[in-house]
């Protein structure tokens, strides 16, 4: 029975080898169950979203309206663009089919009949493997027409993204599916009532949904009691940086960073000391290396911390590590991903850029600290869309746990006047 997201069996990948291992008898399992029970489950099971945001996923499914005369989609985000996010992918290459039969499973809760799976346009191997895996699960009668003989019918529908970071933002995604721009989507109107072509959508991670058949073979209660309470379950870690053995790990929920760094990641070449971590995500608040202790990979730990799960990416950084040259690197990226639509992030996220390149070339004026904190600021909770909170959490938390690293850069000499712009 399949327990966890990448057990270590080898040729996973491949169709005959999941079912040999127990793959898709939750999906025979869901099917004979009322779609409303299936929904009920992974509810009471506290599955939160692994694509970044940790909402209640059973939540998120019983928006979705029960009667609706237009057809009901769902969207499967396997965009993972996000800078130290690296965990779906190992998804798409070990366990295609665990992902796949949460698909169908999820399908058949929310009455669906079609679902997208939107795979970053840079994953040109993945995009292959999967679509394999997809044909594989058609040909055997678990995606299709009449699946396994029950009446429920629903369709999988692959599709490469063309190399956007804006596009994994859900709303971004619908319009990069319709063939528009990637361009965010004000909310309200939320997917459930407005999402792709006008109908109502779910879009949920791959790891979420492959979650689901783990949860519908061992039970909600079984699946709740793994790792931390209120946010259970597998996860899968991605770690890099200043690592040993970089790589993605899977374990529960609520373990603590420092065992992740240390225990499965192998720690940190020539045994240097931890300077920062990233915990989940170049979005996600940096963590100083002296405040590691008692954080855990959980949502309340996180939160507590000053930080979030986020992705679950956690890019290490020893003590050798240039900060201002990590976090003007993080801003270049932001700047460039921006969509454009929001003057805050458009204009805010190029100022970002290049006051932090001013750091970097030692050319940083004293007040440009608190004027970083200050665009930061104003970009924070003012755009469509998160990308404009994911390029400003990281400058802020790096003024606020690292102001000495911008001091040391500040250049005396040269007069405001003087500095390039
Ligand atoms: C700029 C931006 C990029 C995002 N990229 C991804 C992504 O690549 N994959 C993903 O699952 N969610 C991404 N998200 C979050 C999605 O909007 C959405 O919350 C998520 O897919 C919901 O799935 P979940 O509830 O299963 O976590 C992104 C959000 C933003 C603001």
């Amino acid at each position: 029975m399949i327990q966890s997201l990448l057990p270590n069996i080898a040729d996973l990948h491949k169709i005959e080898v999941y079912e040999a291992n127990g793959g898709y008898q939750a999906l025979r399992k869901a099917l004979g169950m009322k779609p409303e029970e299936v929904t009920d489950e992974v509810k009471k099971s506290n599955l939160r979203g692994r694509g970044g945001a940790c909402f209640p996923t059973g939540l998120k499914w019983t928006f979705m309206p029960k009667v609706t005369p237009k057809p009901k989609y769902l969207c499967v985000n396997g965009d993972e663009s996000e800078p130290g996010t690296f965990k779906d992918r190992q998804i798409f290459e070990s366990n295609p089919h665990v992902m796949i039969e949460g698909i169908v499973i999820a399908c058949y809760a929310m009455g669906i009949t079609t679902a997208y799976l939107y795979i970053r346009g840079e994953y040109g191997k993945w995009v292959r493997m999967v679509q394999k895996a997809v044909d594989d699960a058609s040909a055997k009668g678990y995606i299709g027409q009449n699946i396994l003989g029950t009446g429920f019918s629903t369709q999988l529908v692959v599709h490469k993204g063309a190399g956007a970071y804006i596009c994994g933002e859900e709303s971004a995604l619908m319009n990069s599916l319709e063939g528009e721009r990637g361009y965010p989507r004000v909310k309200p109107p939320f997917p459930a009532q407005y999402g792709l072509w006008g109908c109502p959508t779910t879009i949920n991670n791959v790891e979420t949904l492959s979650n689901v058949p783990i949860i519908i073979n061992n039970g909600w209660e079984w699946y709740s009691k793994i790792g931390a309470p209120k946010h259970p379950g597998p996860i899968l870690v991605g770690v890099s940086g200043h690592v040993n053995k970089p790589g993605v790990y899977e374990m529960p929920t609520g373990v603590p960073l420092l065992e992740i760094i240390y225990k499965h990641a192998g720690g940190v070449p020539g045994n240097k000391g931890i300077k920062a971590v990233i915990p989940g995500g170049s979005s996600t608040p940096i963590l100083r290396g002296d405040q590691l202790e008692g954080v855990c990979m959980d949502a309340d730990s996180m939160k507590a911390a000053g930080s979030a799960v986020g992705t679950a990416g956690v890019i290490v950084m020893d003590e050798d590590t240039d900060l201002i040259q990590v976090i003007a690197r993080i801003a270049k990226f932001y700047h460039h991903e921006s969509c454009g639509q929001c003057t805050p992030c458009r204009e805010g996220t190029g100022w970002l850029h290049k006051i932090l390149d001013r750091f970097v070339r030692g050319d940083g004026r004293r007040e440009d600290i608190d004027l970083l904190m200050d665009v930061a600021n104003n970009i924070e909770g003012n755009t469509i869309c998160a990308l404009g909170d994911a390029a400003a959490w990281p400058v802020q938390s790096m003024i606020r746990r690292f102001r000495d690293e911008f001091e040391k850069r500040v250049h005396e000499a040269v007069p405001a006047e003087q500095v390039p712009a």
